[in-house]
């Protein structure tokens, strides 16, 4: 059960689709610090008027837990949780939705299959899912996919009703969904998108008193949409996320490596493990690699994804040196020179030696283990 403590409207009635949208905390989810403070925050504001928090921006480390975050959210606040992952060629239609004419069922008939199809889908739906997500079941592919798919069908469209006199579909967005329907929306890497009418549009739909104007209609902002914008820190060579809309957020989280008490916490709930020894050096090691992939500048990252499978593995029996490649190493760089300073920064750090007594201690264990099962313990 999701703690009722945060939820911001009560009165509210969600559709039974909407109930299935908000997040359930998995058994593995550790609340953090970040959690508590902007629940905290937003729930303060809620009914302050013009210093009422909506934007959030969550803006860090990969692995950090910034999608995780937005959804614990999504638990707390009692709301519907959807995303959309933004991607460099995103246009207007990306961002509001579409305007789709209907094509009449004999034209309808000579399309390839595959636009049929997606035509179909489109024209049944119920208008409760945006124009991508139908797309994406349908066709079973993924949304960025889908967005170009909804181009082409637009474009079919267009041709297939030339002068003729047509009803029209409006098609959302999953933004303008959320923004209608009052949502908790993840917008993933929005520093990504390269048109600058694009970002404009998506800062018009982050006005706290906003409304969207479509051709067909003008949509309200729904009091209870929430934006939260999840990105990695720009790095030399990657776009910073545009200052207009950096500048419409109302709260910020840094969101870094957690500490490792925090790592250890996260790794034991997600893999069951709980040898202190190995949680302990492996997570010295990831921090380790982090800082010396940072200062020498190696593009790759050792994050919380590479420890939870290092540690995975090892507690699924494998060696810790070797998996240590495979798990982490090699996913920073493949690199020989790169591999060196990080060998050698562990090295440097006493972990390699660390690591030779886990190694030992496991294998004494690998020995132990038999005969205490033949007592029933575990
Ligand atoms: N509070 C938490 N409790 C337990 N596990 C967590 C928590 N937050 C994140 N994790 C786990 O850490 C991993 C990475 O989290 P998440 O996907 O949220 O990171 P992210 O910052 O969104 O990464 P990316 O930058 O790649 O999008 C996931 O396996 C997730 O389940
Ligand atoms: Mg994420």
């Amino acid at each position: 059960m999701n703690d009722p403590e945060y939820v911001l409207s009560p009165a509210r009635q969600l559709t039974d689709a909407e109930k299935e949208l908000v997040w359930l905390k998995p058994l593995s989810h550790k609340v953090s610090e970040e959690e508590r403070r902007i629940c905290k925050e937003i729930k303060r504001n809620w009914n302050r008027g013009e210093m009422k928090i909506t934007n959030i921006l969550l803006e860090g480390d990969a692995g950090s837990g910034k999608t995780q975050l937005a959804k614990a959210l999504s638990a707390n606040f009692g709301l519907p949780y959807t995303k959309v992952t933004c991607f460099a060629d995103m246009d207007k239609s990306d961002i509001m939705g579409a305007i789709l004419p209907v094509i009449s069922s004999e034209r309808l008939k000579k399309l390839d299959a595959d636009d049929q199809e997606a035509l179909k889908a489109l024209y049944e739906s119920d208008g409760f899912h945006s124009a991508t997500e139908v797309l994406m079941d349908v066709l079973g592919v993924t949304q960025e996919i889908a967005a170009l798919k909804m181009k082409h069908i637009l474009k079919l469209a267009a041709e297939n009703t030339e002068g003729e006199a047509v009803e029209y579909r409006f098609y959302p967005s999953e933004i303008v969904r959320a923004y209608q329907k009052g949502y908790l929306l993840e917008i993933q890497e929005p520093n990504v998108i390269r048109d600058a009418a694009v970002l404009m549009a998506l800062n018009s739909a982050l006005e706290l008193d906003g409304s969207i104007n479509l051709p067909t209609e003008i949509i309200r902002r729904h009091p209870d949409f929430i934006a939260v914008i999840t990105t990695n820190r720009s790095y030399a060579g990657s776009r910073p996320l545009n200052e207009a809309l950096r500048d419409r957020v109302q709260h910020t989280e840094k969101m870094d490596l957690p500490t490792k008490e925090v790592m250890i916490e996260r790794a034991m709930a997600k893999t069951s493990y709980e040898n202190e020894q190995v949680l302990d050096t492996f997570a010295d090691a990831i921090i380790v690699l982090d800082k010396t992939a940072r200062a020498n500048a190696i593009k790759g990252v050792a994050g919380m994804r590479s420890y939870f499978y290092w540690v995975d593995a090892v507690a699924g029996g494998a060696s810790g040196i070797e998996s240590l490649y495979h798990k982490v190493i090699y996913k920073i760089t493949t690199d020989s020179e790169e591999i060196k300073i990080l060998e050698e920064a562990l090295k440097q750090q006493g972990l390699l030696e660390r690591m030779d007594e886990v190694e030992i201690g496991l294998k004494k264990n690998k020995f132990l283990t038999p005969s205490k099962s033949e007592h029933g313990g575990k």
